[in-house]
């Protein structure tokens, strides 16, 4: 072998490594909460829940940098402290999938096609850096991506039209899907591009015929959406619950 060979691979390779972003969809106007302000700035253990996910990702060293989608009429982002390493994208859109596909081209010049971003739903403070560490490790080998999830425990039934249970839906291999949600950025703009009507960026990807990874995720990452859920998040967050 010629003794002047170099592996260039060896001096590339750190460069070319994937990195971590984050991506929080929080243009929605928590109908269901029906509150004074949209639910992401409802105030939880003196924070608004926002802030809580902000502070989680800054918290996170593997996250390089962290995206948050508002509405361009937002008027509330800008009463909440500045978070290190954060920037706010004035991109929302009518639906999360708008959000966060708008959130994505936003970035497109910032990202490489093949980091990883994780898409968190502003609604879920209780998220914490071990989850997200979690998420990572669990998925940065993945040649698809992969969320938390949790399996179902409860017994479940489908109903009929006049609320009556018709029959019970066996829960074997069955998960409820949470976010963090990591793909790579290229593929997962794609998948979003073409899939018609997901709530989740995993559902973009099986339309494709994919199968993301399940990673168990956690009860306190649950997502906030009707008034009493604020006290359970509270719980959590001041770590009684
Ligand atoms: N989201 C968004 N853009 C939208 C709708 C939702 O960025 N057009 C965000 C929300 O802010 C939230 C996450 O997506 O962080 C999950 O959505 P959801 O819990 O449904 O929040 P809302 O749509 O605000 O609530 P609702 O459906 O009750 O109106
Ligand atoms: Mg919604």
């Amino acid at each position: 072998m010629n003794g002047n060979f170099v592996d260039k691979r060896a001096i590339i390779s750190p460069m070319t490594q994937p990195r971590y972003f984050a991506l929080i969809p929080a243009a929605g106007v928590g109908a269901r909460m029906g509150g004074v302000v949209p639910k992401q700035y409802g105030q939880i253990a003196g924070k608004a829940l926002l802030q809580h996910v902000m502070e989680t990702f800054a918290a996170t060293p593997e996250i390089e940098h962290c995206y948050v989608v508002v509405s361009p009429e937002d008027s509330f982002i800008a009463t909440l402290p500045a978070v290190p390493r954060t920037t706010i994208l004035f991109c929302g859109g009518a639906t999360r999938q708008v959000s966060v596909t708008q959130g994505l081209a936003a970035i497109a010049t910032e990202v490489k096609p093949d980091d990883w971003v994780l898409v968190h739903d502003a609604a879920r403070p209780g998220l914490t850096v071990e989850l997200i560490v979690r998420l990572i490790t669990a998925v940065a080998a993945d040649p698809v991506g992969g969320l938390l999830a949790l399996p179902v425990a409860d017994t479940l039934k489908r109903s009929s039209e006049q609320g009556r249970a018709l029959e019970t839906v066996p829960r074997e291999r069955l998960w409820a899907a949470q976010t963090p949600q990591m793909f790579r950025h290229a593929a997962l703009l794609d998948a979003l591009l073409k899939a018609s009507a997901v709530t989740d960026e995993a559902s973009a990807f099986e339309a494709l015929g994919m199968q993301p990874r399940l990673v168990e995720g956690s009860p306190r990452n649950f997502k906030v959406t009707l008034p009493e859920d604020m006290l359970l998040a509270e719980r959590y967050l001041k770590g009684s619950a």
